[in-house]
């Protein structure tokens, strides 16, 4: 009972000292949305291997159909789960390394509020038939609007928890999740200059046109990937990596090189997504050579995390957390060696259109983004709620699942896009084409039930995280005195 108090006495003044309420409704939102993200996904890849019988359990209901769950899916993983997961640990990154309290309690309490209506709304507008038609950018006017007014409150509460920091020092987290902030403003306000067909309409017509258009979309598409999948998880990689090997970065120099690198190149790479489209060739060009050196920085942040953990080894054998790490730093090297790649316009003629580019997406996606996620949240939650993680041994569960999940997912990706890539170039001595499409459809099912059963791995591992972090805070509010609680 004295040692409960005495971590309830604790806990009271950590809590007044930063603002841990904000981080804990985030926290409990990424789980939230990653499962509803992951079970759209799983969802839509079962409609994609079983159309008939996905047909015949919807009952051909429009707002099931893949065309308007694709975006719930995206919207869901990146903005909802991703995202909340960004909101959670840069708050906390930002308070424990400024050892100072969020600037504004209440202005992080509307980013919390705001997000989560923003997410609400766009799932939505998306079921309804509401889109803007850009990819990851499909939210109606409205619902972007409201997305700068949260920018703008976010960008507050960071720099001004920042300014009034007791450190001296920003610590290269605060670096990344900065251009991350930053760089995601710049492209949401550029890429959705639209002018509504009337003030009560969801409709709207963006102020660019043709292949302008076309290149402002993936200028923001590329960058989406850039700062927001990219940047801001390598900020949450260089605070977690090292608090949980307990070791210090392993070269502060290379963090802040790799830093300048990645931030300049990242911004010229997005043509390599219309390569063999009317841009001009030039721009394809410019695109695919900063893709390539892209690479470099990349694989700096690699090397960073990886060394950082080499004093750790032994941890490997025993702690879940940082076999989450490794994994999702060996996925961020292989991904970002095969991105470069893919920017190759002769590589790109073939894997474009195709399934590579799901694959390419999701070793990003799961083996980087979602792994970083989890090793990331094992650690806070039990400091968050001032207690000791539930169950290890569900982690390193959770840690296989996941691991397999991700494999098979992407072995089907790459092994459907390399073939469907194939058997739509092929053609016979007369110059016809040897397939026709609707045999490249029928060739891909297979591989298309191989990654529907890894999503389902890797869902029921995000399940299980979720029960682990729910058993975690029920035995810390346990623990607690009852006037405590009350
Ligand atoms: C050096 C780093 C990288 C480069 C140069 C790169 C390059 C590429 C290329 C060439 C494509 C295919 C474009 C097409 O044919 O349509 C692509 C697609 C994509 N990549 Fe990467 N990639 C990199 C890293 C990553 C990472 C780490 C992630 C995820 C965390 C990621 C997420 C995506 C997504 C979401 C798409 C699909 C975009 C779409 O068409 O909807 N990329 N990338
Ligand atoms: C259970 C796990 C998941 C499953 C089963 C799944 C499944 C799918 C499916 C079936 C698609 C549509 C592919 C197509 O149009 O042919 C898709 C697209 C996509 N997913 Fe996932 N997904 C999962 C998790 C994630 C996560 C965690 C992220 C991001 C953090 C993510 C990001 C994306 C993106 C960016 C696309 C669009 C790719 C593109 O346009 O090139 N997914 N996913």
């Amino acid at each position: 009972m004295a040692q409960a108090q005495a971590a309830t006495a604790g806990q009271t003044s950590v809590q007044e000292e930063y603002n841990y309420h904000v981080i804990r409704q985030f926290t409990v939102m990424t789980l939230v949305w990653g499962i509803v993200g992951m079970f759209v996904g799983v969802f839509i890849a079962l409609e994609l291997a079983y159309p008939e019988l996905m047909y015949a359990l919807t009952g051909s209901s429009e707002y099931l159909n893949f065309n308007r769950l694709r975006p719930v899916h995206t919207s869901g993983v990146i903005f909802a789960f991703g995202g909340s997961a960004l909101f959670a640990t840069s708050y906390y990154v930002v308070q424990r390394t400024c050892q100072a309290r969020l600037f504004s309690d209440r202005l992080a309490s509307f980013t919390f509020w705001g997000w989560q209506a923003i997410i609400v709304l766009s799932v939505i507008s998306y079921v309804t038939g509401y889109t803007q038609s850009r990819e990851y950018a499909e939210m109606p006017w409205p619902v972007d609007i409201l997305i700068a007014l949260v920018w703008v409150a976010y960008f507050a509460v960071f720099i001004g928890t920042i300014m009034k920091r007791r450190q001296p020092h920003i610590y290269v987290a605060n670096w990344f999740y900065m251009a991350f902030i930053v760089a995601t403003a710049l492209l949401h306000i550029f890429n959705n200059l639209q002018v509504p067909v009337a003030w009560n309409s969801m409709e709207s017509y963006s102020v660019f046109a043709g292949v302008q258009d076309a290149m402002t979309q993936w200028w923001y598409g590329h960058n989406a990937v850039g700062f927001y999948l990219t940047a801001a998880f390598l900020g949450m990689m260089y605070y977690f990596v090292p608090k949980q090997a307990g070791r210090p970065v392993y070269s502060y120099r290379l963090s802040i090189i790799h830093f300048w690198a990645l931030i300049f190149l990242y911004m010229w790479a997005g043509p390599h997504h219309l390569h063999w489209t009317s841009l001009p060739d030039w721009v394809s060009t410019l695109g695919a050579t900063f893709s390539i050196m892209l690479l470099m920085p990349s694989w700096g942040g690699m090397i960073n995390g990886i060394m950082t953990l080499s004093g750790a080894w032994e941890k490997l054998r025993t702690d879940p957390l940082i076999k989450f790490m490794v994994v999702a730093l060996s996925f961020y090297g292989m991904s970002t060696f095969e991105g470069p790649m893919m920017a190759l316009q002769n590589v790109n003629a073939l894997s474009h259109y195709t399934d590579w580019t799901i694959g390419h997406v999701h070793s990003g996606a799961l083996g980087w983004v979602g792994m970083i996620t989890f090793g990331s949240l094992y650690h806070l939650v039990p400091r968050l709620w001032n207690t000791e993680l539930y169950s290890v041994r569900l982690a390193n569960v959770h840690f296989w699942l996941a691991t397999l999940g991700v494999l098979f997912y992407i072995v089907a990706m790459w092994i459907s896009g390399i073939l469907q890539g194939l058997m739509w170039r092929a053609f016979d001595d007369y110059g016809n084409l040897v397939y026709t499409f609707a045999e490249s459809v029928e060739a891909m099912h297979p591989f298309y039930a191989m990654r529907a059963f890894g999503g389902i791995l890797y869902l029921a591992g995000m399940i299980l995280l979720t029960y682990n972090c729910y058993k975690t805070i029920a035995q810390a509010k346990a623990a607690q005195p009852a006037a405590a609680r009350a």
